[in-house]
């Protein structure tokens, strides 16, 4: 089987790090190049040293400009910042790269599918109308809270319909990437404001959620209001999900609705798929950031959902969803996307 040369742009930050601990020893992928901005000309574990351990395979790579002609790769991953991403990726497309891209530069723009591979492998179709301006093609996946909560209302959606969902969040530090969240403003602090995630969770989720017809997807109907805050602690989203549903609900059956979601990832046994996309807790004080986040077969990428219960009637239901926002709903979420890319024939142009 030919081996895929990945180039990661961006790979010295919060997310960059977890692309490669999830890409050293991947059956399919072999990291080729490792881009940066500060820490150009310095070797990979010195760039990185005070974020992550690092695999020894990938301590002496140079870090180089997100530059194609520095790039060899058959597939770059993007997880730069979203105020750089869009010129530095259209760059990487104009040169061939197929991009599978972490960054909100291009989500919301109609041809290019935004992908939770459990959700809506379907979307990748669109790759093919990219595909007549183009030889190559961006896929994008979501904002790291999107990915959460989408993943936890697919199979509400599908068994129940859904009116309306609002949702409160509890996002952790390493979200803002590096360094972050000056420590004086988080520190034994919460901070109720993170810059246009509320808009990000509400469109994204309802274009993942959304049915692709005749080369466009339309996106799901129902409101989607969400409060977004950032709180100390390290890693995980906790979310607070209210969600109107069009028939009634019994908790039981959702819990079980829960338990047995499964994908194309599962059915195809991609080797970043967790056995169970969505485990649910019963204990009453669960999810915990500290304690949860890292649940499943492949640890930080299946989401935990607990304390299901009913609002104040049956066709409404309460729930926490805490998800690995680095693993899940970055790094891991696009390396699956790769996968399934890469079975669907799609990485082999280059
Ligand atoms: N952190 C998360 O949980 C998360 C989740 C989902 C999506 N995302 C998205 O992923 C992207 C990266 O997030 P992050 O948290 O990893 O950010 P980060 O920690 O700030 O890392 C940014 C990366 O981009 C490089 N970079 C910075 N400025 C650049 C420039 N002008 N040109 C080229 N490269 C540049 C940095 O290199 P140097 O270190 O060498 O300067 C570093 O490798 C963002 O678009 C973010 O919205 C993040």
């Amino acid at each position: 089987m030919k081996t895929i040369k990945v180039g990661i742009l961006g790979s010295t930050g919060m997310a960059g790090v977890e692309y490669v601990d999830l890409l050293v020893g991947h059956p399919w992928f072999k990291i080729s190049t490792l881009t940066g901005k500060k820490n150009v000309g310095k070797k990979y574990g010195e760039a990185v040293r005070t974020i992550k351990n690092i695999p020894k395979e990938v301590e002496d790579i140079e870090v180089v400009e997100p530059d194609p002609k520095q790039v060899d790769a058959d597939l770059v991953f993007s997880s730069l910042p979203s105020e750089v991403a869009r010129e530095v990726e259209a760059k990487f497309l104009e040169h061939g790269f197929p991009i599978v891209s972490e960054t909100s530069a291009f989500r919301m723009e109609p041809n290019v599918p935004l992908i939770i591979p459990e959700i809506n492998p379907d979307h990748l179709e669109l790759i093919e109308i990219q595909k007549k301006d183009r030889d190559s093609f961006i896929v994008t996946t979501p904002n790291c809270t999107a990915v959460g909560l989408a993943l936890s209302l697919k199979p509400i959606l599908d068994n129940y319909g859904i009116e309306k969902v609002v949702v409160s969040t509890y996002q952790a530090v390493t979200g803002a990437g590096f360094p972050g969240v000056p420590s004086y403003l988080i520190l034994g602090n919460i901070i109720p404001y993170i810059k246009k995630e509320e808009e990000k969770v509400s469109s994204e989720t309802k274009k993942i959620l959304g049915r692709l017809d005749r080369g466009k997807i339309e996106h799901a109907k129902f409101p989607i209001e969400a409060s977004c805050a950032r709180v100390p602690t390290i890693d995980g989203h906790l979310e607070a999900v209210y969600v109107e549903t069009e028939k009634n609900v019994k908790i039981d059956e959702v819990i079980e609705v829960f338990r047995r979601f499964r994908g194309e990832p599962q059915e195809l046994n991609l080797p970043t798929a967790p056995r169970d996309p969505i485990i649910v807790t019963d204990l009453e004080d669960r999810p915990q950031p500290r304690l949860d986040v890292m649940s499943g077969t492949k640890p930080g990428m299946s989401i935990v959902v607990g304390r299901v219960r009913h609002g104040e009637s049956n066709n409404t239901l309460k729930y926490f969803v805490l998800s690995h926002n680095r693993i899940r709903g970055a790094a891991g979420v696009a390396v699956l996307t790769a996968e399934l890319l890469f079975v669907k024939g799609y990485l082999e142009g280059r």
